[in-house]
């Protein structure tokens, strides 16, 4: 081992049934008084996130809500709340939600003592350097098992007009608590629990793949699969509080072990997001078994681990694919791309797209454009 490395893990994370109780005296005893609670308009209307303001209000903090965002939201939603924050005169700010409103979250604690134009702190042009002022105290609230957005240290907004994905990063950025209450995932729709699990068994599936030097978080992904493969289905049909528990922990350990990278089915899955709208856990679901497939040869003992940890029949890696198949099926998930809206004059613009994708340098084998156009071919 010749090789110098940086291993980070995230923030305090609170976990369990319930917890979501301990978030005002948990804000009290950090001497804050009035947060500015960042969720999208759709989770603004539901009574579990009325009850939590409730309960700030119940033990005399002051509560702002701020919920302008767009589904893809832009770089105008983070000024307003920006603004929003400092004509409040809040001091802290708590996301609460899935990956778009976490990322909105996370975006404005940037903004607020960060006065550049929002996109000089894009990672991708070393805005990271800029990053250098103290931000608010920011505390993170799950309300799916996706993204895993909440253990992140990154936000992705888009420009206002051409809608070109920016992605804003720096360690600061992390959450100082998170509360993860799976009882908050209690509501979810069946198809929104299928899709985004599946984006967080990708994750997990990707990061263990992925090329870099990494144990601690193979180590990780691997468990993270096995929870994933043992609740997504109940979670989805019958959800009780152990199966929601594990999506939610297995979503957060997909995240954290993705900081090693991702692969081929994130790039796969990137431009039908940009391109045709398609949701970011059903593009991934729907692509992950043709990207498995793709990175077999070479990697057999990878895949006997995996399936191992999966679950899967007589542990032979071989089934890995099929089960993914099969798995998607189970789920009442498309397993082509014809059924999630794609058309066969997508597939070449899909293809020029997702080789310029920043996922795929990290997949175990290189991925050429041909590569991808014959990809999208046979999943289409
Ligand atoms: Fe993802």
């Amino acid at each position: 081992m010749q090789q110098r490395l940086n291993f980070n893990f995230p923030c305090p994370i609170r976990f369990g049934a319930g917890v979501i109780d301990e978030l005002a005296d948990h804000l009290l005893a950090q001497g804050l008084k009035h947060p500015l609670i960042v969720t999208d308009p759709v989770i603004a209307d539901l009574d579990f996130f009325k009850d939590i303001v409730e309960s700030l209000k119940n033990k005399n903090l002051a509560v702002d809500v701020y919920s302008e965002m767009h589904k893809n939201p832009v770089k105008s939603d983070v000024l307003k709340g920006g603004d929003f924050y400092h004509n409040s005169v809040c001091d802290c700010i708590v996301g609460i939600g899935g990956g778009v409103a976490l990322d909105v979250a996370r975006a404005i604690v940037l903004r607020i003592n960060h006065h550049r134009d929002l996109f000089d702190y894009d990672d991708l042009i070393g805005g990271d350097k800029y990053v250098t002022e103290d931000v608010p105290y920011f505390v993170t609230v799950p309300t799916t098992s996706g993204t895993g957005s909440e253990v992140g240290r990154s936000a992705i907004i888009s420009e206002d007009e051409s809608k070109k994905k920016r992605i804003l990063f720096a360690p600061k950025l992390m959450a100082r608590q998170v509360f993860a209450d799976p009882e908050l995932t209690m509501g979810l729709p069946s198809h929104v629990t299928a899709a985004t699990g599946m984006d967080a068994l990708t994750h997990n599936m990707e990061a263990y793949l992925a090329k870099n030097y990494h144990p601690m978080c193979d180590g990780i992904a691997l468990e993270g699969m096995a929870l994933i493969a043992k609740s997504i289905e109940k979670a989805t049909h019958h959800p009780d509080i152990q199966s929601r528990s594990d999506m939610l922990l297995g979503s957060m350990m997909g995240a954290i072990a993705f900081q090693k990278g991702l692969g081929v089915v994130h790039s796969l899955a990137h431009p039908m997001s940009s391109l045709l709208d398609t949701h970011h856990g059903l593009a991934n679901a729907v692509n992950l078994p043709y990207g498995m497939a793709f990175n077999y040869n070479g990697f057999e003992a990878r895949f006997d681990k995996m399936a191992e940890f999966l679950g899967v029949i007589d542990g032979d890696g071989e089934h890995v694919v099929d089960y993914l198949f099969e798995l998607n099926q189970r789920l009442e998930l498309p397993t082509q791309l014809r059924d999630v809206g794609v058309k066969e004059e997508h597939l070449e613009p899909l293809a020029q797209l997702a080789i310029q994708d920043f996922a795929h340098p990290n997949n175990p084998k290189p991925v050429s454009l041909d590569d991808f156009r014959s990809l999208y071919q046979k999943a289409y």
